[in-house]
């Protein structure tokens, strides 16, 4: 078996900004973990590409945002490294080799490939790319280019590492021992509804709060938060487990402001509009700091662009050991 040093292989789809779900979903999970072990942070924008193909410029626009918004939150580049996926060509060549290890049935059983092919029946009509249909390929590729061990995800990215894993023994047990075999590190944190109560926050769905987002949209967003649609008058009696604010407010208040919302609220004493402005107020103290961060490196898009360079350079060594090792493995060491 290969000695086994943790390391942790993530990654970003670059299609937008971040919002709060992808903070309480995985990146303040990330800003921990980056402390614990070695740490390596893909801005996938081949993957992108693949449900984006005709939209280059704003998967390139994107990758921008992501990178200020890891570093915003408080990903510290002397302790991760941030690289993009299309400067790495050895992924490309390790997503051609594996593609031999999987079969195109298995492919389309993936339940998470499945679903988001339903959800872009508009971009594929009935038939889908061979590129998107292939994209678990590729980032069993990102993940063991990199001797990625541990994988922080959330459940919908399961088939996709289980997918890696058959990939990974598949290749060991034909070539040799040569590839990690790496693990789903499943975070505890909950998928966080949108302002709108849809169990998801989303882009497309126009129900998100941005990490980069101002005070005063903030502010917009939230007064138009769903709140419990029986209480018509002040002193109608609240219901907080049905309303948006009270569900906010459990992220960003404290547990004694919690509970005085939720009794107040029950008994008819507080009002939406002053629920809605202690919460503007608490999201806005807690995405401050963050703010902050992110207007230091957008006057410095400079320095921003060194910092993925760099980490572009490490993540690379890293990947053509791996590529030396896999050639060696398949006889293509010329
Ligand atoms: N598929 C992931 C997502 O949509 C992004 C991603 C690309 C990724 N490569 C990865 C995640 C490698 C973990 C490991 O969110």
């Amino acid at each position: 078996m290969l000695e086994k040093k943790e390391t942790i292989l993530t990654g970003d789809r670059p299609t937008g900004k971040m919002h709060i779900g992808h903070y309480f979903g995985s990146l303040q999970n990330r800003v921990k973990l980056q402390n614990e072990y070695d740490t390596y942070i893909e801005v996938a924008d081949v993957q992108a590409l693949t449900d984006n193909f005709n939209n280059p410029q704003k998967v390139k626009e994107s990758v921008l945002q992501i990178v200020l918004d890891e570093l915003s939150v408080g990903i510290n580049p002397n302790k991760a490294t941030i690289f993009i996926q299309s400067m790495i060509p050895e992924i490309a060549e390790l997503t051609v080799f594996y593609s031999n290890l999987v079969t195109v049935s298995r492919l389309e059983r993936n339940p998470t490939v499945k679903t988001e092919i339903a959800q872009k029946r508009e971009l594929f009509g009935e038939s889908v790319t061979y590129g998107f249909l292939g994209y678990p390929v590729s980032q069993a590729a990102d993940i063991t280019a990199f001797n990625g061990t541990l994988v922080p995800v959330g459940e919908d990215q399961l088939p996709l590492i289980e997918q890696c894993r058959e990939i990974v023994r598949k290749f060991n047990s034909i070539y040799g021992e040569t590839l990690y075999e790496p693990e789903a590190k499943l975070s505890n944190n909950k998928r966080i509804k949108g302002l709108d109560g849809n169990e998801k926050m989303g882009k497309s769905l126009g129900n998100a709060i941005y990490l980069s987002d101002s005070e005063n949209i903030v502010k917009e967003k939230v007064m138009g938060a769903l709140t419990d649609p029986a209480r018509i008058r002040k002193d109608d009696k609240g219901h907080p487990e049905i309303c948006m604010v009270a569900y906010y407010h459990n992220l960003f208040s404290s547990q004694d402001e919690v509970k005085n919302v939720c009794s107040e609220c029950k008994a008819g004493t507080r009002g939406c509009v002053a629920c809605k402005k202690q919460l503007i107020n608490a999201i806005n103290n807690y995405l401050n700091p963050i703010r902050e961060k992110r207007k230091y490196y957008e006057e410095r898009e400079d320095e921003v662009k060194e910092i993925l360079m760099e980490g572009t350079n490490k993540a690379r060594k890293i990947a053509k050991q791996t590529m030396e090792r896999v050639k060696k493995a398949m006889m293509l060491d010329y």
